[in-house]
């Protein structure tokens, strides 16, 4: 691994303190840069003033970005892509639809529709832009072998796709466990390189990390791996021009461990990293109802949806 390495080549650490830092989730020289010295010395049990030397040097190697002007951020903004979502009342919600250059997180209980929309974008990405998509390919990340081609087939065929030809800009993989799920995101860099991929589906974002890392005492560990997470899909975004959906399940009822059930897990980690966070929920049979909630620049507001045969209607 080069960031393993990047990481033990710094001045002042050897194997033994790159060893306590990569497993205290400082695994590349960015997150040891953005770190205070108070912050690094506590996670990775190191000392403070061997903190802040190291701190000084990944400073010095890492990229840590320059200052923009607003007209530059204003050009970066121009080449966001939309994608409609199949339901104007969705699309107005969002303000014309999914936006690349931004991460979304679809959040709700079971059955509210995440992996429904998931499938529905993964198939919208691929039309023509004048029909509302990108002429794109889609990777999605399958964590809880939820992924249908029949259903893409059926989604494609709705609006008079080619239901074969939208399935094969569609690369799925699934991931195993939480780590196999980290690996696969550098993995769809690699591939990005190669073709055209504008958009990212990760299918659950949350579930293999509250399967595996159980318990108060796992906690910090799990938000360290997830944020780390969230910064590679970020990344993936930005270099891709590309947009990165996250699905995240809430529980229905109030649930003494898991607390309020609109607040999603992994808490502030994935919320403050997500652009968009949009609350689903059950309405009458297949209507659903979306809510987005913390965008950037978008007043909050709901928007009623169905999920029928041919996909994501109004
Ligand atoms: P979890 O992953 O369990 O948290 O749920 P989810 O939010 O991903 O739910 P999902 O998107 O899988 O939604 C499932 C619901 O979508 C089903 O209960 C159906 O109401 C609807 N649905 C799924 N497939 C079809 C279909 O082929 N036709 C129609 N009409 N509805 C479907
Ligand atoms: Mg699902």
């Amino acid at each position: 691994m080069e960031d393993a390495d990047a990481i033990e080549n710094l001045p002042g650490v050897g194997p033994a303190t790159a060893e306590k830092l990569i497993e205290a989730g400082f695994t590349d020289l960015m997150s040891i840069a953005v770190s205070s010295p108070q912050n690094l010395a506590e996670m990775a049990d190191i000392g403070v003033n061997t903190a802040v030397k190291i701190i000084a040097a990944a400073r010095k190697q890492a990229d840590i970005g320059n200052f923009e002007t607003g007209s530059e951020v204003m050009e970066k903004r121009k080449l966001v892509g939309k994608v409609l979502t199949g339901s104007e009342a969705l699309d107005e919600l969002l303000g014309g639809g999914f936006e690349t250059q931004a991460i979304t997180e679809l959040f709700g209980e079971f059955g509210s529709g995440k992996t429904q929309l998931g499938h529905q974008m993964a198939v919208n990405v691929t039309r023509p832009v004048e029909d509302g998509g990108l002429g794109a390919t889609t990777i999605f990340i399958d964590t809880e072998n939820t992924f249908r081609p029949e259903r893409i087939m059926q989604m494609a065929e709705g609006q008079g796709l080619d239901g074969k030809e939208v399935l094969s800009k569609i690369r799925v993989a699934r991931a195993f466990n939480s780590h196999h799920q980290m690996l696969l995101t550098e993995k769809a860099q690699e591939i990005a390189r190669e073709h055209n991929v504008r958009c990212l589906i990760v299918d659950s974002l949350t579930a293999h990390f509250r399967a595996e890392y159980v318990g108060r005492g796992a906690l910090a560990d799990r938000q360290q791996k997830l944020n780390k997470h969230m910064h590679d899909l970020q990344r993936f975004s930005d270099l891709n021009n590309a947009m990165v959906v996250v699905t995240n399940q809430v529980q229905a009822k109030p649930d003494a461990f898991f607390g309020d059930p609109t607040r999603p897990s992994g808490g502030h980690i994935v919320g403050h990293a997500a652009t968009f966070r949009i609350y689903l929920r059950k309405s009458k049979g297949q209507k659903r109802i979306a809510r987005l909630i913390d965008s950037p620049n978008l007043p909050e507001g709901e928007a009623v949806f169905s999920i029928v045969e041919e996909g994501v209607v109004d």
